[in-house]
């Protein structure tokens, strides 16, 4: 039996609303804010920045799952510790120095957390397992909200929690892009911690039920 977080993302939120939609979450059975952050070099997008994050911080009440699509997040990881971030999450793929990334993010105070691209094995983290607390698995190609989810996740689930069973981590496995009531069942039988929704959350009409729905699927 397992219990499983549930993280919505803010991308998916109506800015114009910001403290409207940040309120909506603390209210809600969610149990972290993501916060999804593009540069437009990483992924070909641009989402927000250091203002809108503060803002963001000012008005959440749960713990925030900061997300980098960035290069080189080495140059901001004391920025987004001062910002209030608590879990901060890097690409693999945007860090030829990774384990040094990490042992730099729980300096600053922050939990660690490597995401990985649809297209990267988890078996690359073998070796930094242990030092990482949370573990993105893209299940979209990371840029933007609203794309189809890709099953291919599910294999990758299956095998990080074998990785880490054997290893005998406390990693947490987070799930991101096109989490619906459709997969979210599925995906934490098959050992998946933490799901984050983005669009089905913000789209539905009503967000707060549709937030305890997903919980219930993992309960
Ligand atoms: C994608 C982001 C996701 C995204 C999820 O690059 O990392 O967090 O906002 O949105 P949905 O749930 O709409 O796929
Ligand atoms: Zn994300």
């Amino acid at each position: 039996m397992s219990t499983v977080k549930i993280a919505p993302s803010l991308l998916a939120a109506d800015f114009g609303n910001l403290q409207r939609d940040v309120e909506m979450v603390n209210e809600s059975k969610a149990d972290w804010h993501h916060l999804d952050i593009m540069d437009g070099v990483f992924v070909p997008n641009i989402s927000y920045g250091m203002p809108v994050i503060k803002t963001i911080a000012t008005h959440a009440t749960k713990p925030l799952d900061v997300h980098l699509m960035i290069v080189d997040p080495d140059r901001y990881i004391q920025t987004f510790a001062d910002l209030g971030a608590n879990i901060l999450s890097v690409h693999y793929e945007a860090c030829p120095h990774l384990h040094r990334t990490l042992q730099a993010i729980k300096l600053a105070g922050m939990k660690t957390g490597v995401a990985l691209n649809p297209h990267t094995p988890v078996s690359v983290l073998e070796d930094t397992l242990n030092n990482i607390d949370l573990v993105c698995i893209m299940s979209v190609n990371p840029g933007f909200g609203g794309q189809s989810f890709i099953e291919n996740t599910f294999k990758k689930v299956e095998q990080l929690k074998e990785m880490i069973a054997a290893q005998g981590t406390s990693t947490l496995i987070e799930i991101d892009g096109g989490v619906n009531d459709q997969n979210a069942g599925p995906l934490v039988q098959a050992g998946a911690d933490v799901l984050v929704a983005g669009s089905f959350v913000f789209r539905s009409t009503n967000p707060k039920a549709t937030i305890a729905s997903l919980a219930a699927l993992g309960a």
